[in-house]
């Protein structure tokens, strides 16, 4: 790299400095790296270790010759450094500063310079450890760590892009923020937990006992205070120079420990498991982020999916559980009274965020741990309001049933989702609950964030729905509950009936009569055992894959056939497909079966229309078989899949066209011809169920398919890849 800096002064050569001076040194982008240093002894160990190219013996010679100046000197002698050099600074020379309190370092630079000069870039490296000194410096310290500028409004935008470049070339993440933010974030971040460890070892030192503590002190102990080995003078002035902020965080930890202190003394149970599970969840959600795998991962973070053409599946597997049952067993355990065991539960993204949202809204649920959940429910009026929006992810389900859940609250709230949710419609629901009495919100052209709010007295109405969708019979239904009198949804064409089994699992009454469902407002419901089968909708992905593959046979076990879910077995044995089921059985109010599929060569069909909402979820993939059947296919009357995760039907054309297929897109379906598909590069769009469709399709290619944005996947289907190896398909994920 060519040098961006002639010549760098760096004032303090600890740590911090050094790190700086010799990561650019090395890097090549600084012509002459000079150091300065109050000691002498610092400043040959810099130049012996080559840290810096020159010691600067004479402060206002390096000064007056500078083009760029680091101050990494400690906080508290930011003001006199800045006092000391500021009659030989150039007009051009930029300053920057390293120091971990920014409103203080600005207001030195005030109290010095009258204003605060255009060429002064204050920013805060945040790569400190407990290790300090010359000694310590090391060319990478700052590589993946997070630096933070914070200009002014006055800071030169130059001056500001030289400083983020030369943190850039030190491998940092740079970021902007004001200085008041960057001292709030930074004293909840980093001071209080210093101050608290500081304080920990200190008062167990000072115990008579001490030698026995620190003997058998275990790993809790070693975690939570190795900070508290840090440079003692440095915190000392960390905390004089950013003590208001330092002192509210402390405050508002102080006033939830005394929550603690006060639960342990009643033996409060639930207030403590209410903390830690709430804490565990926000540690773990950390954790995600720090391993790049959160379900907040924004979606043009680019997964891609590499199959190689052919082979064949088989084997015996247990798929995840059924997404729409996870979502609903949370919402109704949490408005049980007692406490409600879930097994089976999908730990995927989507499912995670509801869980976590009724965690914000005060409900302690344990778990999830290997599919097992308990849910601490707190009757039909206990949720409290949540500390801020509630966001779904990806879930329009959960968007929509927690519109009909929240309308009847005394509280307002706001629901937000990614990028794909924001873009779905959201007034199918708001309508029918506006007419019921809510007063909610819906963000720009009806979509998301939906702002609701709360304390409206709901009446119950009898909803004709104009589309056959389980989520806005299900959102009406759900507002029933908190409803004067009888709410009743009739749906022009059967759809998943999860809400109404499991109210009634719940003991909660609901009279069904055809297409009429009903309930009337008021009742309550008492926890159950929920045992959430594996879900048809992942099943799907594997029926297929053994229904095209040559030489395939696999066994899918326990696998949910509610008889409103099981579109997707009458279309594939209607084209043809060899499929068995099994160990048919009811568990906890749902029917459940293993399926057997053997290879059976597939033939197009007209997809009766009734079959559509029965297997709204599975289109995706059955186009995929349609495009290995022999003869064309033909679907109609299924214009809801271009308002799914993406418009499915446009997606589908798409891919499969570039795969080498026949096929047209209608208004509400498709037609699609079969004999077989080429390799090539296709877009999941970030749907979730359009990249495992095409990872099926690589069976039957005749070269690798590519699969672009494949990240959400783990919103329905989390260990999809794994599973998919383990039977036999040629998969990998790719970067
Ligand atoms: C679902 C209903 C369906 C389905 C979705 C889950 C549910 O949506 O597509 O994946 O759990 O109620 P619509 O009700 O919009 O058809």
């Amino acid at each position: 790299m060519n040098p961006q800096v002639d010549r760098l002064l760096v004032i303090g050569l600890g740590l911090i400095g050094g790190s700086f001076a010799l990561g650019l040194k090395q890097r090549g982008c600084c012509r002459t790296v000079v150091g300065y240093n109050r000691n002498q002894d610092t400043l040959d160990e810099g130049l012996r270790l080559g840290i810096i190219d020159e010691a600067a013996t004479d402060l206002e010679a390096a000064v007056r010759r500078a083009d760029v100046i680091m101050l990494a000197v400690p906080v508290k002698v930011m003001e006199s450094v800045m006092a000391q050099i500021s009659p030989w600074l150039r007009s051009d020379t930029i300053l920057t500063d390293a120091g971990s309190a920014k409103g203080n370092v600005v207001r030195a630079a005030e109290q010095v310079f009258g204003e605060i000069p255009p060429l002064f870039v204050p920013g805060h490296p945040i790569a400190g450890s407990e290790k300090s000194g010359v000694t310590a410096a090391k060319s990478d310290l700052y590589e993946r760590h997070k630096v933070i500028l914070t200009p002014l409004a006055q800071t030169d935008r130059n001056a500001l892009k030289l400083i983020h470049s030369l943190w850039e070339a030190l491998g940092a993440e740079v970021h902007h923020m004001d200085v008041p933010r960057h001292d709030e974030v930074l004293a909840a971040t980093s001071h209080l937990p210093h101050l608290l460890a500081f304080s920990l070892v200190n008062t167990l030192a000072n115990d008579r006992e001490n030698r026995d503590i620190f003997r058998y002190a275990a790993g809790g102990f070693r975690d939570f205070t190795r900070i508290a080995a840090s440079d003692p003078i440095m915190w000392h002035d960390i905390f004089l120079a950013n003590r208001d902020a330092t002192l509210k965080v402390l405050d508002e930890f102080t006033d939830g420990l005394a929550e603690l202190r006060d639960a342990v003394a009643r033996s409060d149970g639930e207030a403590m498991l209410g903390v830690f599970t709430r804490a565990k969840s926000a540690r773990d959600h950390f954790t995600k982020i720090l391993s790049g795998t959160a379900y907040s991962l924004p979606m043009n973070d680019n997964v891609i999916f590499k199959v190689q053409p052919g082979g064949k599946v088989q084997g015996q597997i247990r798929v995840a559980g059924d997404k729409s049952m996870s979502h609903r067993s949370i919402m109704l355990g949490a408005l049980a009274e007692g406490i409600t065991e879930v097994e089976g539960f999908l730990e995927g993204e989507d499912a995670l965020a509801t869980l976590q949202a009724f965690r914000d809204m005060g409900v302690v649920i344990e778990g999830p741990s290997q599919g097992r959940v308990r849910i601490h429910g707190v009757g039909m009026k206990g949720l409290k309001q949540p500390p801020g929006p509630l966001y779904l992810g990806n879930s329009g389900t959960a968007m929509r049933l927690f519109a009909g859940l929240l309308a009847g609250q005394d509280f307002d709230t706001e629901l937000t989702g990614d990028e794909s949710l924001s873009k779905r419609p959201m007034e199918r629901v708001a309508a029918p609950l506006r007419e019921m009495g809510a007063w909610i919100v819906t963000g720009p052209e009806g979509c998301p964030p939906i702002k609701i709010v709360g304390g409206q007295s709901l009446k119950g109405i009898d909803y004709q729905m104009p589309m056959a969708s389980a989520q806005v019979k299900s959102c009406v239904l759900l507002a029933g509950l908190y409803s004067d009198g009888e709410t009743s949804t009739t749906e022009p064409a059967p759809t998943r009936d999860h809400t109404e089994r499991m109210l009634t699992g719940f003991g909660y009454p609901v009279e069904r009569d055809g297409a009429t469902a009903r309930v009337q407002g008021g009742a309550k419901m008492t926890a159950a055992k929920i045992d959430v089968p594996a879900d048809i909708s992942s099943a799907a992905f594997f029926m297929v894959a053994a229904s095209i593959a040559p030489g395939s046979d696999l066994l899918l076990e326990h696998v949910g056939i509610n008889p409103t879910r099981i579109g997707v077995i009458n279309i594939l044995r209607q084209m043809g497909a060899d499929l068995t089921l099994s160990n048919e059985r009811d568990v906890g109010g749902e029917p459940v079966a293993d399926i057997r599929i053997r290879y059976a060569p597939l033939k197009g069909i007209q997809i009766p229309e009734d079959q559509v909402p029965l297997a709204i979820d599975e289109f995706p993939v059955l186009f995929v078989a349609a495009a290995c059947a022999e003869g064309a296919t033909t679907l109609t009357g299924a214009e809801e899949l271009r308002v799914k995760e993406s418009d499915r039907i446009q997606a589908m054309v798409d891919g499969l066209s570039a795969l080498g297929v026949q096929i047209e897109g209608t208004p509400d379906g498709a037609i699609i011809q079969g004999g077989g598909l080429q390799g090539g590069r296709v877009n999941s769009l970030g749907d979730h169920r359009i990249a495992m469709a095409f990872a099926v399709a690589g069976l039957r290619a005749e070269g690798e398919i590519v699969i672009d944005d494949c990240a959400n996947v783990a919103t329905s289907f989390p260990n999809f890849v794994e599973l998919a190896k383990q039977v036999g398909l040629n998969l990998r994920i790719g970067g």
